[in-house]
């Protein structure tokens, strides 16, 4: 069976991730910040015993991200899955009301720390895990984006530190997509779908269970015909 690397195991998507690959007998390792109160992962764990791994990790602690790697050493990973984000610092909840992040509204910590988790610690640990995830059968590296990286369907303007991360994502996938390549390494960015978790209104249109369905159907799939795509959760593709 394959082994999945994910991080923000502990809730939305990545927990939704999370249980979907258990179910299916998947090796799953998982990061979140705060192991000691995640509940329903410590569940899970119980309930799918020796396939469940949890690991601590703030991903703005780049030395702890290189020393992670170190301790996967002489481990395989399918796919590693860099599902954690975050919108603003603040977490506040998407809200097309909040003129939050609009033009004008500029924080420059907000803006340089929500690059650092969405854009710089994916990278970090893609090449942190590389030779795990170069090792293994599948060779697969996905960074989650958002609808609202790219840059054809942007109308509205609005959330600039979040569009501009997502954006940096799409195309940091896309090159790495390229680089690795000759290793036979598959990578690509994925729109989740607007999802109804803690970060999304509660009016987006899909629930967890819709989206992890159809990302744990791909992941299933992914290969090299998939590298370099902005691929979303149900399989189709976005615009840049
Ligand atoms: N929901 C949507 O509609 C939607 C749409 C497009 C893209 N996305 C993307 O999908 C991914 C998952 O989103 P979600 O909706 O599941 O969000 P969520 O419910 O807010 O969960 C975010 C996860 O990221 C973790 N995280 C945030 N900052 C972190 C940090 N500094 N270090 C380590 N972990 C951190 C959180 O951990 P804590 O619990 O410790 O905060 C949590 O596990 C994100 O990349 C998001 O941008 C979501």
């Amino acid at each position: 069976m394959p082994t999945l690397f994910i991080t923000g195991a502990n809730r939305g998507i990545g927990l939704g991730i999370v249980e979907r690959t258990l179910a299916k007998g998947w090796q799953v390792h998982a990061t979140c910040r705060a192991p000691a109160s995640a509940k329903k992962l410590e569940d899970l764990a119980g309930r799918h015993s020796g396939q469940l791994t949890l690991h601590q990790l703030e991903l703005l602690d780049f030395a702890a991200i290189t020393r992670l790697g170190a301790a996967f050493k002489d481990r395989s990973i399918d796919v590693l899955l860099n599902n954690a984000g975050v919108m603003n610092m603040a977490q506040r909840r998407f809200d097309p009301a909040d003129r939050f992040q609009d033009f004008g509204q500029t924080d420059v910590e907000d803006w340089t720390k929500v690059f650092q988790v969405n854009v710089v610690a994916p990278m970090k640990i893609a090449e942190a895990l590389i030779d795990s995830v170069a090792r293994s059968e599948r060779k697969v590296i996905i960074t989650t984006t958002s609808i609202m990286g790219s840059v054809e369907l942007i109308t509205s303007g609005r959330w600039h530190h979040y569009r501009t991360a997502k954006a940096a994502v799409n195309q940091m996938m896309r090159g790495m997509a390229a680089e690795l390549r000759p290793r036979g390494i598959t990578c690509f960015a994925l729109h989740p779908g607007a999802v109804r978790t803690d970060m999304n209104s509660a009016k987006a249109p899909l629930s967890v269970d819709e989206s992890t369905t159809g990302i744990v159907a791909l992941l299933e799939r992914a290969d090299l015909a998939m590298s370099g795509r902005y691929m979303t959760w149900n399989g189709e593709e976005l615009p840049w």
